[in-house]
Parts: C-alpha cells; structure tokens; sequence
C-alpha cells in the first residue's frame, strides 16, 4: 500500500468514529427494537408487509435483542449507529424481509422514537425514586415534629423551627420536581413514528396504531417539528437540573450539620469517608459528590440547549449530540437519588445538639416585639428598639434571651419595668415555634397537618 493510501484509510477510519453514534446510542437497543416492532406490525396490518414477512422480522428483532442483552452482538463502527446496527443484524438473520423493515420509516423519525420513549420511561422511573425520596424526608420529619432547630437566614440564627418542619421544605421541593416530571410526561406523550425524514410518508401508514402500540397518547402532529426538534429531551434535562439543585442544597446542609462546629447529625459511617493521613476525620465526601455532581448536570442542560439553538429545519446531524448528555445526567440522578434517599434514611440527628444551638443567637427577640406590639399596643419600630435594649442586657449577663428572668427583663429597659409576666412564657424557644401556627408555619400543629397531607400523597 502507498503512503498516500495508508493515509487514506487512515482517515476514513477516523471519519468512521468522528460519525458514528453507535458507541453510545447502542443505549436506546431496546426502544429502537420495540420501535420496529410495532412498526413491522403496523406495516403488516396495513398490508404493506404479508404476515410472514412480519413473523421473520419480529421474530429476528427478538433473536437481535437475545444477543445484545447476552453479550454475543458485536458493535462495529461499520454500522454507524443503533439503527443500522439493528436491521443490518436482523437482515444477516432473515435475509430480504429484513430489507423491508425500513420502509415509511426514516432513521430521523426512528431516533427521535426511540430516545423519546427513553426520556419517557426515565421520567416514569426517576418520578418513583422521587417519591421513595420524599417519603423517607416525611418518616423522618415525623419523628422530629418537636425537636427544635434555630431557623436561619444568611446562616445566622433567625427564628426556632421544628426539624421536621425544615425536612418538610425539602419533601415540598422534591414534590414539585415530581410535579415536573410528571407534566413533562404528559406534555411529551406522543410518538414521532411516521414523520419519516421530515415530511411523512406516501405510504399507507397508521400513525395511530404504531403510537397506541408504543403506549404514546396519540401520534405528534407535524413530521417536520417531530424529527427536528429536541425539547423533549430539553426538559428531562432541565427536570434533572432543578432535581440536583435541590439535592445539592440538602446536600450542602449535610455537610454543615456534620462539621464539629454545629454536630447537628452524623452520617452513618458508609457515607462518610475517612482521610488518608488524618485519622481522625470523618469526611462527608457523599454529600459533597451529590453537590459536585450538580455542576455537570448544568453543563448537559446548557449544553444541548446550545447545540439545538441555530439549527435550521428540520433534522440536522447536531443532533446527535442530544443523547450522552441525556444518558450522563439520568444516571447522575439515578444514583444520586437512591444514595440521598438512603443518608436521610440512617442520619443520626442529634437532638441536643439542635436544641441546645437555639438558645445561642436570640432567637426569641422578634417574640418580645411581637408582645409588645400586641398586648401593650406598642408602635413596632418602638418595641424593636426596646427588645434591642433587652438583647444587649442579656449579653451582658451572658445568657440567651429565652433564659432571662422577669425581673433581668424588667431591669433592661425602663418601660419594661412593669411588663407582664407571662413575657417569660413568649420568650421560651418552644413556644415561640409552636406560636407559629399561621397555615405553612412551623409550629408543631401546623406540621403534622402538613405530614397527613403528604402521607395522604405519598399513599395515593
Ligand atoms: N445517529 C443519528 C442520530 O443520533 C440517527 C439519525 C441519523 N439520520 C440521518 N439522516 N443521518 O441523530
């Protein structure tokens, strides 16, 4: 072989691996089988292929799957993705019924098929761990409906919450991600197959039949925007982001509760690892990794949105830059999922610790307002400027405003000299949390109501 042929070949093979998807669409073996299926069904309904032929096909798309699933199919660079892959094999199988698989079909409506009903089934199950995950928050807000925890904003200490309550904002937010999943499922529930390359098809095809045999809703409603368009796989992406956003929060709080500063919980010890040269730590490497992780799910979401963003009609091989992106952030979520449901599930909460943290900061200062302003009708900038008095006292004495005597409290401010006793009831943390009880507040009533709700969710 001549220098320039060597170079050639050399080149053609790196185009090979520059154009084909097989590497990672071989993913999506088991859509793009039922795909066919249904397809050479339709097709053999609609008299375009004899029974035989649909037999031979359906049959030797099984015998295709057996292989895939055992390990015996080889991929090869040769048949450029999952599709050709597939019928190339099917036809080494049967012979010519295999060369009629493809007709009123065109491998654009094919993908955009088969990795819609990839984000589909995913969004199905991502939706159940969800729910596994918000169940496992509510068992555990359950048992701490009472356990106080100072409530923060700019991480310092605001107002005393119940630590169920706290866990309840996660289930809310994981709820809603639901919520996500669920109407993105809903939004995309219909099947691209029979668009063809763009444009449909002059063959007597049934759209309807193929789509009811897919368990889609009904066929998309225009070929062109159908193979062209990616949205769908957008809003998994989009879905996973926020899902991750709110488990890196969590996460993020994991991290702090743990620090020997706050001491709040302790991971069971599979989730936290040790250092290699300091013996004594215990690191909260899980949560950080479900924090890390966020940043590359970002990254697929920005980046297809960037592939999809110039792209003249209708499909473009762009394209087939959707799918690692979809398939890297789904896994990324999968086990992320299963391991935060499983840290909330065995975290050791130290309650001590959390009650002990609310009697630093003050907690109780806007209770004293509050009291002032309601009992003794007091304008509420003035009584802010009072309870400021009392707050500096207490530090004086060195103690929490909920632990101050009426008569330290009489003593800081010469119009609190004659104030009420019961003042010492409003400034007590656990009174101040259950005062909370507007709807979606925090008092321990208001969150048990709040639990009912979810568990009436939870078992529907
Ligand atoms: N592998 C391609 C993709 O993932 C399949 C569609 C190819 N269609 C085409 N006309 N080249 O998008």
């Amino acid at each position: 072989m001549s220098n320039d042929q060597i170079l050639k070949n050399t080149n053609a093979q790196i185009l090979d691996e520059f154009n084909a998807s097989i590497m990672f669409d071989k993913e999506l073996y088991a859509q793009d089988i039922k795909g066919s299926i249904a397809h050479s069904q339709m097709l053999c309904e609609q008299g375009v292929l004899t029974k035989d032929e649909q037999e031979a096909i359906e049959s030797g798309l099984l015998q295709v799957k057996e292989e895939i699933e055992s390990g015996n199919f080889e991929f090869t660079l040769e048949t450029e993705d999952i599709h050709m892959a597939v019928e190339s094999r099917l036809t080494e199988i049967i012979g010519e019924p295999g060369k009629k698989l493809h007709t009123a079909r065109s491998r654009n409506d094919q993908v955009a098929t088969d990795f819609r009903l990839y984000v589909q089934e995913k969004s199905l199950s991502i939706k159940s761990q969800l729910k596994e995950l918000i169940k496992v928050f509510v068992e555990v807000a359950n048992k701490h409906t009472t356990t106080l925890i100072p409530g923060m904003t700019h991480l310092q200490h605001a107002q005393p919450l119940n630590f169920g309550y706290h866990l309840l904002a996660y289930a809310n937010m994981f709820k809603r991600d639901y919520e996500r999943f669920e109407s993105s499922y809903e939004r995309n529930n219909y099947s691209p197959l029979g668009s063809a390359a763009l444009a449909g098809t002059p063959h007597n095809i049934n759209r309807e039949s193929t789509s009811q045999k897919l368990g889609f809703k009904s066929p998309t409603t225009h070929a062109m925007d159908t193979v062209s368009d990616r949205d769908f796989a957008l809003e998994i992406l989009f879905n996973i982001s926020t899902s991750m956003m709110h488990i890196s929060r969590i996460s993020e709080e994991l991290v702090t509760w743990s620090s020997y500063e706050f001491q709040f919980v302790r991971m069971s010890d599979e989730y936290a690892t040790t250092s290699s040269i300091m013996p004594q730590k215990k690191n909260p490497d899980v949560p950080e990794l479900l924090r890390g992780k966020t940043g590359r799910v970002y990254g697929n979401l920005i980046s297809l949105l960037t592939v999809m963003k110039g792209l003249p009609l209708a499909y473009n091989k762009d394209t087939q830059e959707d799918k690692e992106g979809v398939f890297d952030s789904v896994k990324t979520i999968e086990i992320s999922l299963s391991i935060l449901t499983e840290v909330i599930r065995t975290m050791i909460v130290n309650v001590d610790k959390m009650e002990n943290a609310c009697k630093i900061g003050h907690l109780t200062a806007t209770d004293l307002a509050d009291f002032l302003v309601q009992k003794q009708n007091m304008p509420f900038r003035t009584a802010y400027y009072i309870t400021k008095d009392v707050v500096a006292y207490a530090n004086s004495l060195n103690k929490d405003i909920s632990e101050l005597t009426i008569d330290e409290i009489r003593n800081a401010n010469e119009q609190l000299k004659d104030v009420s006793e019961e003042l010492v009831m409003y400034l007590d943390l656990r009174n101040s949390m259950n005062a909370r009880n507007s709807f979606g507040g925090t008092s321990t009533l208001q969150t048990v109501e709040q639990i009912k709700v979810f568990e009436e969710w939870l078992n529907n």
